[in-house]
């Protein structure tokens, strides 16, 4: 990578984010911080990332023709994505003719944008330890999979779409039909395919934020942070930590799994690899090749951040994932659908001790959207919990 040069000027480095939510906006600050010109891309105007970018761009990015034009516009040093639904096969193209370098590569990005790439990847190429899986495209194929090969209670995900979006758990046939309809409604691209996987008794799912960066003699190295647990509603994040408390072996397995995964997507960068532990025993459910909405929480807790960290390894600088503190995150949330709201109550949540507050400035807000985050540090992980999720509780949004 050539040396850092001199934002708006010809030497500038530049790199342009394909997604400018929450996440995006802090690695966008990140850049910044390091000097280098950013160009924050997403569907609507004024998203987060937008707001603190030296350039905002709004296109569809799942169409491929708008995202071609406006890369070849742009030339940007480096792409990197910040969400699943893009247009990957002009990613792959463009990096194959040499136009860009995509983080990690557009290959990764590609795989995870969905989840049979993915899955088939860690489990049938990888041998990597998953929950049974069936994918199918219908009904009937629904229920012929789950009589012939997953069983009860599992969970049914569209192929396409994250947050929880048309997932549902189903605990007996009576069900099946609803959760069919339910991922029909929830996909991101009509309706289609969805994965059916047998339900995991977890003990506690950690997020697994493993970095790919170069050492001192150009060579990648992989480093991992300290695990964070967290909590999931409805296939949404609620609240997370870290560290999560994990017997050695557990730790092993889930580095062990970590790295054959991000071995294999390869690039540099960061990664949020999502593992399921009951025990000694570790189960890989997924992975993104950039960083993870549960790992918002190293923003209080590690001396570098995940956005920082992935800033440094995309950019070929070194990192340290040292821990800071322990420390906990909760999500606030928008309860009411309206654009333009006003939040009370942040001075009462900044006087919980050793607390945060980020708000992402997004224009629209839903019920379920999230609005920003609580962070608190802790020297038990256990009170961050509570102090995190009262601190979120202080702040009420409100139409204005
Ligand atoms: N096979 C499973 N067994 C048990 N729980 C599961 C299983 N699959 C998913 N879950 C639960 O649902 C959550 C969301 O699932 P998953 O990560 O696959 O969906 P997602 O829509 O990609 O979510 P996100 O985008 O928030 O990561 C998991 O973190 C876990 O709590
Ligand atoms: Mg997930």
């Amino acid at each position: 990578m050539k040396p850092i040069g001199t934002p708006l000027s010809p030497s500038a480095t530049r790199v342009m984010l394909l997604g400018s939510g929450e996440l995006g906006k802090e690695v966008l600050i990140a850049l910044q911080r390091l000097g280098v010109e950013t160009i924050a891309v997403d569907r609507y105007d004024h998203a987060p990332g937008q707001q603190v970018a030296h350039h905002g761009r709004t296109i569809t990015m799942s169409d491929p023709v708008a995202l071609r034009t406006l890369i070849e516009a742009e030339r940007p040093d480096l792409v990197v994505p910040e969400i699943e639904a893009i247009a990957t096969p002009v990613l792959e193209a463009l990096e194959a003719e040499g136009v860009v370098r995509v983080i990690p590569t557009a290959r990764a990005a590609r795989l995870t944008m969905d989840r049979e790439g993915i899955r088939r990847l860690a489990a049938e190429t990888l041998g990597l330890p998953t929950s049974p899986y069936r994918f199918c495209d219908s009904l009937a194929e629904l229920q012929a999979a789950i009589d012939q090969a997953i069983g009860y209670p599992c969970i049914v995900k569209p192929v396409m779409s994250s947050s929880g979006k048309g997932q549902s758990k189903i605990d007996a046939a009576a069900d099946v039909q609803s959760a069919w309809d339910h991922a029909m409604a929830g996909g991101r691209v009509g309706p289609g395919r969805v994965i059916v996987e047998g339900f995991i008794d977890f003990d506690y799912e950690i997020t697994l934020l493993t970095v790919r960066a170069l050492g001192a003699q150009g060579e990648v190295q992989t480093h991992f942070c300290e695990p964070i647990g967290h909590v999931q509603v409805s296939g949404d994040y609620v609240e997370s930590w870290q560290p999560q408390p994990m017997q050695p072996a557990a730790l092993a397995r889930s580095r062990a799994i970590a790295s054959a995964v991000t071995d294999n997507l390869g690039g540099q960068g960061l990664f949020g690899v999502e593992l399921f532990v009951k025990g000694d025993q570790v189960w890989f459910s997924e992975v993104s090749p950039r960083p993870h909405d549960t790992g918002m929480v190293t923003m209080i807790t590690q001396w570098q951040n995940e956005f920082e960290l992935h800033a440094r390894a995309i950019l070929g600088l070194p990192v340290d994932t040292t821990l800071k503190s322990p420390g906990a995150s909760a999500v606030i949330y928008g309860r009411v659908d309206a654009t333009g709201i006003v939040f009370d109550g942040v001075a009462d949540a900044l006087r919980v001790p050793h607390s945060e507050v980020r708000l992402f400035g997004k224009p629209e807000s839903f019920v379920k959207r999230r609005m920003g985050v609580a962070l608190v540090h802790d020297a038990d992980v256990e009170r961050a919990r509570v102090q995190a999720k009262l601190a979120a509780s202080k702040v009420k949004p409100r139409r204005a």
